[in-house]
C-alpha cells in the first residue's frame, strides 16, 4: 500500500514560522481536500509534499521513504516519477501549439514504448476534456478554462501516483470543474493519492476527507 505521512512538520522562512506541527496520513485510493485562509501556508504544505521544498523539521515519508534529507537532484527525480502537480494557472509557452505544450514532459522520455503510451494518453484525455479540436492551435487562441484543461492533461499524462492540486478549479466554470473532479475520482480508483487545496465546496464534497489548515495545525473537519 502506498502511504504518504507527515509527522510534526514545521516550515520556517527566515525564522518566520509558516507551518507548525502538521500531521497527516493518506493512502492510495484516497482524495483529500485542504482548506484554509489565504496566507496560512497551504501552497507551502503542498510544495513540501510534492518535493518542491523541504520542511524545516519533522518527517515526510512517501512510500516509507524519508524525503527530508533527499538532495535537490533526487527530489527532482521523485517529482518526475511520482508527482502530478496542478496549479491554479498552468504555465504555457505561447509560441508553441497546445499539443506541443502538453508534450513537454514527453521530451525527456527516451523509452519509445512509454512515449507511445503518453501520446495515447494525450489523445484520450484531450477527447475527455474536450480540447481535442484545439491541439494544433496556438495557446493564445484558447480560453482560460481550455488552457487549464490542457495544463491538467500535461500534469497527469504519465499517470502519477500522487496528484497535488493547488486550487485547480479556481479559474474554471462549474461544468469544467466537475469534468476534472470526475477524472480525479477515476484516477483515485486506479490507486492514486489526490490532495487538493480548494475553497470550493463542490470539490471538497467529492473528497474522502476535508482538513482545515490554520495556525493551530491541520485539523480533520469532515
Ligand atoms: N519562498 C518564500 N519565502 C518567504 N516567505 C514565503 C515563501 N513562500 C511563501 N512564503 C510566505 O508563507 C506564507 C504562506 O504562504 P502560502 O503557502 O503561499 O499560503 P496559502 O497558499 O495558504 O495562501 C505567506 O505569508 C507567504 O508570504
Ligand atoms: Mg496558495
Amino acid at each position: 500500500m502506498l502511504i504518504l505521512k507527515l509527522t510534526n512538520i514545521t516550515k520556517e522562512y527566515n525564522s518566520r514560522v509558516i507551518l507548525n506541527d502538521i500531521n497527516l496520513s493518506c493512502k492510495n485510493c484516497e482524495m483529500i481536500a485542504i482548506k484554509g485562509k489565504s496566507g496560512v501556508g497551504k501552497s507551502t504544505l503542498l510544495n513540501i509534499m510534492a518535493g518542491l521544498e523541504r520542511a524545516t523539521s519533522g518527517e515526510y515519508y512517501y512510500n516509507e521513504i524519508l524525503m527530508n534529507d533527499k538532495s535537490i537532484n533526487s527530489l527532482s527525480k521523485f517529482r518526475q516519477a511520482n508527482v502530478g502537480y496542478i496549479s491554479q494557472h498552468s504555465p504555457m509557452i505561447p509560441e508553441l501549439t497546445v499539443l506541443e505544450n502538453i508534450c513537454v514532459p514527453v521530451w525527456f522520455e527516451k523509452d519509445e514504448e512509454k512515449k507511445k503510451e503518453y501520446m495515447q494518453q494525450i489523445e484520450s484525455l484531450s477527447m475527455l476534456f474536450e480540447i481535442n479540436n484545439l491541439l494544433d492551435k496556438k495557446i493564445n487562441a484558447l480560453s482560460g478554462g481550455e488552457i487549464q484543461r490542457a495544463g491538467i492533461i500535461r500534469s497527469i499524462l504519465k499517470k502519477p501516483q500522487l496528484i497535488i492540486a493547488d486550487e485547480p478549479t479556481a479559474a474554471l466554470d462549474d461544468e469544467t470543474a466537475l469534468m476534472i473532479l470526475t477524472h480525479f475520482n477515476f484516477l483515485k480508483s486506479e490507486g492514486a493519492i489526490i490532495i487538493v487545496v480548494t475553497h470550493n465546496d463542490i470539490v471538497s464534497k467529492h473528497c474522502d476527507k476535508t482538513y482545515q489548515l490554520s495556525k493551530e495545525g491541520l485539523l480533520l473537519i469532515s
